[in-house]
């Protein structure tokens, strides 16, 4: 059959997958499985994907580092995190940066920015070192027994005690106290929000509901001492909420109230810890698949920190360090989808993109997109030499979003994930414990479902 070419006053409508259901639509796929879903709709209609939810209710799949560029970038005014994204999030977040939007957003951007430069951050290198070091003895243990362990929860533990001293210098166990309980199942009611389930609000008195909601109480009556307690100090401790609370607005001299500073530091623990344990669970599991790759990681640290533990200024000569911990988000990017809402209608790839509607960008799939990415499912740090980086698209990889809404603590990240991976590696040869399957868990960020089980062993 013959193409009929629309007029210029018709919408071009994007490609639709066929066989969605007469009234759910995409509904039941899209909660059962995402990430395939998406999968096969990408190999099966290309770039731009249309799909529908409940009668009359549309979304695009939007995966072409242009079209990505377009909506991260180009014409991010007409982006905005929507209800998607703010609602769930910001049950826990409150006015965050992570969630807040228009000027009060960018007022607090520009108060946080200048505590995330890379010189700010390098006093907390020694933190992330000396957390890193704590965890020696357990490991060494561990690999002198030749014991199986989860380097999931080792991590998540690691990154949250570095995020609790670093942002407020507490100490915040993962398991071993209340905070870190309260926090996590926070979290996880947060992600499970996220899924498309029956919008229960948060008065209901269900089981679930009265839980996170005791944990927020928890949370915030912590936060909030800290808060009380730091501003009677005289001499501060040299942490991200000292800084927050000396920055100023530039006009009006104003700084962050309680309450601010209570969103910001929830926001901060939120976006910031479980991304970061995440990405070194997945490099982990990497050493145990790619030999070549992590005995060059060892002879690179080995080489520059002989034997010591690595600081901020070693990182500049362990550039294989931070290649394969990019080539890792890659492959797992921690946040593996972006959903946006278009604001008015928009026009990306030629198709029409009708106002109020979603507008979900794809990591996962863009980062393996076969049309930017030579045999995309191979694990390969070299794409990551400053040359083949710059000869690439620049939204053909973008594990920390873009535009004005890019994440703030993206160099935080790298420094951390780099200084830990290294001292891994320089130390440790890790193997994958026999039979331990492998799998995602979408629900939030883009876990390992059953963890990655680890045996190490004591290099000499
Ligand atoms: C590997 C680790 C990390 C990954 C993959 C990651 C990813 C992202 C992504 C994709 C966004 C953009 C969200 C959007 O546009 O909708 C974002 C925003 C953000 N991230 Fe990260 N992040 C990481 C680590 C961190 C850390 C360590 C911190 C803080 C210490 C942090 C704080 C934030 C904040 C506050 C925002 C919101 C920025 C704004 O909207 O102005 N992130 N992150």
């Amino acid at each position: 059959m013959e193409a009929t070419l629309p007029t210029s006053s018709e919408k071009r409508l994007a490609p639709m997958p066929r066989g969605q259901h007469w009234l759910f639509g995409s509904f039941l796929p899209v909660r059962n499985d995402l990430l395939n879903f998406y999968t096969r709709a990408f190999r099966e209609m290309g770039d731009i994907i249309r799909f529908r939810g409940l009668p009359g209710l549309y979304w695009h799949l939007v995966l072409h580092p242009s079209h990505v560029e377009h909506v991260l970038l180009r014409n991010q005014q007409n982006y905005r995190k929507g209800k998607v994204f703010d609602g769930p999030i910001g049950l826990i977040t409150g006015n965050g940066l992570l969630t807040s939007d228009g000027d009060f957003w960018r007022r607090q951007r520009k108060l946080m920015q200048p505590s995330f430069h890379r010189q700010a951050l390098a006093g907390f290198a020694a933190t992330m070192t000396e957390e890193t070091e704590k965890l020696l003895p357990r490991w060494d243990a561990l690999a002198a027994q030749g014991a199986p362990f989860d380097i999931a929860q080792d991590m998540a533990a690691l990154t949250l005690s570095i995020a609790g001293l670093t942002l407020f210098s507490t100490p915040v166990g993962e398991e071993a106290d209340a905070f870190g309980r309260s926090l996590r199942l926070a979290f996880d009611f947060v992600g499970f929000k996220m899924r498309p389930t029956l919008p229960v609000p948060l008065w209901v008195p269900t089981p679930a509901n009265l839980r996170f909601k005791a944990a927020r109480r928890r949370l915030d009556a912590t936060v909030y001492r800290i808060i009380e307690t730091r501003r009677k100090q005289l001499a501060p401790p040299p942490d991200l909420l000292s800084m927050l609370m000396a920055a100023r607005d530039e006009e009006t001299g104003a700084g962050m109230s309680d309450e601010q500073l209570r969103d910001e530091i929830i926001t901060l623990l939120l976006a910031g810890h479980e991304t970061t344990a995440i990405t070194l669970t997945w490099a982990a599991y990497i050493l145990t698949q790619e030999p070549a790759v992590a005995e060059r990681l060892h002879d690179e640290a080995a080489s520059v920190l002989r034997g010591a533990a690595p600081t901020a200024d070693d990182l500049r000569r362990m550039p294989y360090a931070r290649m394969v911990i990019e080539e890792t988000m890659r492959l797992y990017p921690p946040a593996w989808g972006l959903p946006r809402e278009a604001i008015n209608d928009d026009e990306i790839g030629g198709y029409h993109i009708p106002g109020r509607t979603l507008v979900a960008l794809n990591q996962f799939l863009t980062h393996r997109h076969p049309d930017f990415w030579e045999d995309p499912e191979r694990f390969d740090p070299e794409r990551f030499t400053p040359e083949r980086a710059a000869a690439r698209p620049m939204f053909a990889y973008f594990p920390f979003g873009g535009g004005q809404r890019v994440c703030i603590g993206s160099q935080f990240a790298l420094m951390e994930a780099a200084l830990v991976l290294a001292r891994l590696a320089q130390r440790y040869r890790i193997r994958l414990a026999p039979q331990h399957p492998i799998e995602f868990d979408t629900m939030f960020t883009l876990r390992p479902k059953h963890g990655v089980q680890v045996i190490f062993e004591r290099r000499a």
